[in-house]
């Protein structure tokens, strides 16, 4: 097809979230693609990247924004030398097929995908994008493993808990994960995780004891409410926790009406030390050294990464309901 009979596609968040997001709160416009000037070079997205983050960022938007998101995307058209077409990178591009990146954008991100032979340009939103370096921060920086160690880490069927244990195992570690179904802990034992449970049907203060005989030594929360209570609760002394995400909280419309159990009385006990970050800022100048090693693991072959691909663009928001609705194994993407 010839760009000029192309179309721009872009989602808007529509109405306030009311809970769970649903379809309607989202609405798609289509445009003409836009034209370039002199400096500046089209982009089309191939992936567009799915994450829990997108329900929480978009309470602190204002209806009738474009969705927030990443993308993996190649140059279409170009008057910029520095990207010819058939480039590819990375761009906070929001939920849109086409665009261009304007020059603040380019300061701040837009990444040229590292020029390795992504076979699979996925790959750059999860596992060697900012999945993959979640995880791999996360993980070392944080929590600091030491082989002979525990770590346990929850959602570990996830994209960031996939990794993180795979992770874990490289350094030694003895890994636990949970995750919300028999098919998922078949999937993380399969990985290599030395033990995994199913949550929804099995005790979890039971199962951790079980698990981790020994205590848990650290602990990768990418979900907070009464697991992360649980888990806080069967740590070792000096112990280290990665607070990660909160899924379960996403949705709640009342956030401080949730009450605990207040943890801080084993926290103190056993000089745990709980650190909260975000990736794209706390590691920002740091992304090109762990890229390389992570790119190192996967082709050497001692880590895997699934996608869990849902076609179309069409399908932004039905995919990132699915997130709460945990249908994936694996990072979530948009096939666009
Ligand atoms: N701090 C950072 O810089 C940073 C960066 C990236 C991601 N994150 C956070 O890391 C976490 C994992 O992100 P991801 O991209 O890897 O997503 P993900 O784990 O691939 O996908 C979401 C998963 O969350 C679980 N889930 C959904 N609703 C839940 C609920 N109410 N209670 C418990 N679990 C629920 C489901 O897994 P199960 O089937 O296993 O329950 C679902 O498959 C999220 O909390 C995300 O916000 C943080």
């Amino acid at each position: 097809m010839s760009q000029n009979n192309k179309l721009t596609k872009t989602w808007y968040y529509k109405s306030a979230f009311d809970g769970l997001p649903k379809e309607d709160d989202f609405e798609m416009k289509v445009t003409d693609l836009p034209t370039i000037a002199d400096g500046e070079f089209l982009c089309e997205n191939l992936y567009l990247s799915v994450d829990p983050y997108m329900r929480y960022f978009a309470s602190h938007m204002t209806p009738g924004q474009i969705m927030v998101g990443t993308g993996v995307s190649r140059v279409i058209e170009s008057k910029n030398e520095k990207y010819p077409v058939g480039t590819l990178l990375t761009a906070a591009c929001g939920w849109t097929t086409h665009f261009v990146p304007k020059e603040i954008d380019m300061q701040h991100s837009v990444f040229k995908v590292i020029p390795v032979d992504l076979e699979e340009p996925s790959l750059a939103l999860g596992v060697l994008g900012l999945t993959g370096l979640t995880a791999y921060y996360g993980l070392l920086d944080i929590c600091a493993p030491k082989s002979g160690e525990t770590v346990f880490v929850n959602t570990a069927a996830g994209a960031v808990g996939s990794i993180v244990g795979q992770l874990a195992k490289l350094k030694g570690c003895h890994v636990v994960g949970c995750t919300s179904s028999d098919d998922k802990v078949a999937y993380l034992k399969e990985i290599g995780f030395d033990g995994a449970f199913n949550y929804k049907t099995e005790n979890m203060k039971e199962k951790l004891k079980e698990l981790c005989p020994k205590g848990i030594d650290c602990f990768f929360d990418n979900v907070g409410g009464s697991q992360f209570d649980i888990a806080l609760s069967e740590m070792n002394r000096h112990g280290r926790v990665a607070l990660c995400g909160s899924i379960s909280l996403y949705n709640e419309k009342e956030m401080f009406q949730v009450k605990g159990p207040y943890v801080h009385l084993f926290a103190i006990h056993n000089e745990l030390k709980i650190q909260g970050f975000m990736v794209f800022t706390l590691y920002k100048d740091r992304f090109v050294e762990a890229f390389k090693e992570m790119h190192g693991y996967l082709t050497e072959g001692k880590i895997s990464a699934r996608d869990h691909v849902v076609e179309g663009f069409e399908s932004m928001p039905k995919a990132l309901i699915g997130l709460f609705h945990s249908v994936n194994v694996g990072k979530v993407v948009v096939k666009c």
